[in-house]
């Protein structure tokens, strides 16, 4: 704690280069901007603890100083070891008016490379409030503040925290271990913040997956906006930003050339689209992988190879898996790729590769190259180099999505929290979209950023296709 602002970052004296980064990315995050403007006499988030966890960059920045600007306060951590940028967390916590000696702005607990305990630590930082009131509100990027929050709570109501939890992975002892210490320091902990929160607004399609999960078996502690699934986040962010840090990511970890080379795209969803279009636009000959047959067909329309995996192995010379799912490349297919070739996965878990399986393997050895990029050694010599140990690669070895399309992301997180900060009330414990009138008015204020010029329907041409002339332009049930 210094000046009264808790923090842990990596090093406080790196504010000064992210505030001016940060200065940088407001310019190119016009939504968040004209969110600030147009609430700044009513601040909305006036009375919100808002606790966050979403990868701390200087994109994440712009959004925690937007939520500040609307009145709110904040505590932050990252959802992901590797994703934060030291800077950004540093210039947060210092905050636009504050120094290093004095800093004025937001709690962070975030740093790049932290280790699993250091992460759930964090994570528990972020949801632990110094005055012992708890947040009122979630800001989730995969689920896992949601996740301890429901464990927390379930495990008070039994009195007990299990000996294991849905496999024996390190991530699970450790959450286990943190549950098990605040049952015994601090029991009610997590059935109090639990009963606080007003709702949570989740970024991302695997914490989407996960509330879905919970509320469909009637455990979800209150209600939930799905901003992944408003087309001006999933529709952009997991296709265009993916588009754009994909291939940064494998280019600084590797300086490998793409182009020429196979590359297998695992799941072509959102960000599979975004990822075939990032490597087929370097010249290399792209490969996908599918489960769905419409997305396999659609891979295929857009010109690219369907195969299975197996089948490709011999001859990719990258692999990015992009699913969401677990299990996907496994250390087998691992051991078959050819030297040298690169694997990294850019779906929210690491889960979808089999690390712990790669570790386990009959003679194999790691050799670190540098941070974030292994090169795994087998029994007969030959290798493949993993990027971010098996974790998103766009933020484990470059810098995430770009602050122009996290704009359209943010923008509807920040209208998502004064939706259920405001009118929680309205809410059944469920998973809701925000309405299609907000996605469009993200989707103008970027557009017109970006110099576009909107055709407006005349009161004749609105009436015959049954729209107004103000919108919505399209039905609910349009796929864009
Ligand atoms: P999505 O549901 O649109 O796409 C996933 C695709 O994978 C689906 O088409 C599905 O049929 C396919 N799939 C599932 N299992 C498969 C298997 N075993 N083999 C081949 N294909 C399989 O999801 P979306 O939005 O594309 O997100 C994917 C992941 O990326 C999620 O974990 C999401 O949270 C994450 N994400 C990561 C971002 C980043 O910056 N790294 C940004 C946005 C999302």
């Amino acid at each position: 704690t210094r000046n009264g602002v808790d923090f842990a970052v990596a090093d406080l004296s790196l504010a000064e280069f992210g505030r001016k980064e940060i200065r940088l990315a407001e310019h190119e995050m016009p939504g968040l901007m004209a969110l600030r403007r147009e609430y700044s006499e009513v601040y909305p988030l006036r009375g919100a603890r808002i606790s966050g966890s979403l990868h701390m960059t200087v994109q994440t920045a712009v959004l925690i100083e937007t939520l500040v600007s609307l009145g709110a306060e904040v505590r932050w951590a990252s959802c992901n070891i590797f994703s934060t940028q030291d800077h950004a967390a540093a210039a947060v916590v210092v905050g636009p008016y504050g120094t290093v000696e004095e800093p004025k702005g937001v709690p962070v607990f975030a740093w790049k490379g932290e280790t699993l305990p250091e992460y759930w630590w964090c994570t528990d930082q972020m949801l632990t409030w110094p005055a012992g009131d708890g947040p009122n509100m979630l800001l989730d990027d995969g689920g896992d503040a949601t996740l301890l929050i429901h464990k927390g709570t379930q495990y008070e109501a039994a009195g007990v925290v299990p000996a294991a939890e849905e496999d024996d992975s390190e991530e699970w002892t450790v959450i286990l271990d943190l549950l098990r210490s605040s049952l015994e320091s601090d029991k009610g902990k997590w059935t109090k913040v639990g009963a606080g929160v007003r709702g949570v607004t989740e970024e991302t399609t695997t914490g989407v997956l996960r509330l879905t999960q919970m509320a469909a078996a009637g455990e979800l502690l209150f209600p939930a906006i799905n901003v992944n699934d408003s087309v001006t986040k999933s529709k952009f962010d997991n296709k265009y930003g993916i588009r754009h840090s994909l291939v940064d990511g494998i280019n600084r970890g590797t300086d490998v050339l793409i182009g020429g080379k196979v590359a297998v795209v695992c799941g072509y969803g959102d960000v599979g689209k975004g990822a075939a279009e990032s490597l087929a636009g370097q010249g290399a000959r792209v490969i996908v992988t599918e489960i769905d047959p419409i997305c396999a067909l659609q891979a295929a329309m857009d010109g690219y190879q369907v195969a299975r995996l197996e089948t490709v192995l011999p001859i990719a010379d990258i692999v990015i898996t992009t699913t969401g799912n677990k299990d996907v490349v496994m250390a087998e297919h691992m051991a078959q790729m050819k030297h040298q070739a690169i694997l990294g996965n850019i779906g929210h878990f690491d889960n979808e590769l089999d690390m712990a399986g790669l570790a386990r393997y009959p003679g194999v050895k790691r050799v670190n190259i540098k941070p974030q990029v292994d090169e795994w050694v087998f029994a007969d010599g030959h290798s493949i180099i993993v990027l971010s140990e098996g974790r998103l690669l766009n933020l484990g070895n470059a810098t995430g999505h770009p602050s122009f399309v996290m704009s359209n992301s943010f923008s509807n997180q920040v209208i998502a929290q004064i939706e259920l900060f405001t009118k929680y009330k309205e809410y059944d414990k469920e998973v809701f979209t925000l309405p299609k009138h907000l996605d469009e008015k993200v989707a103008k204020i970027h557009v017109e950023a970006l110099g576009g010029e909107l055709t407006k329907l005349t009161k004749e041409q609105a009436e015959y296709i049954g729209v107004d002339v103000e919108g919505p332009f399209k039905p609910a049930q349009y796929r864009y």
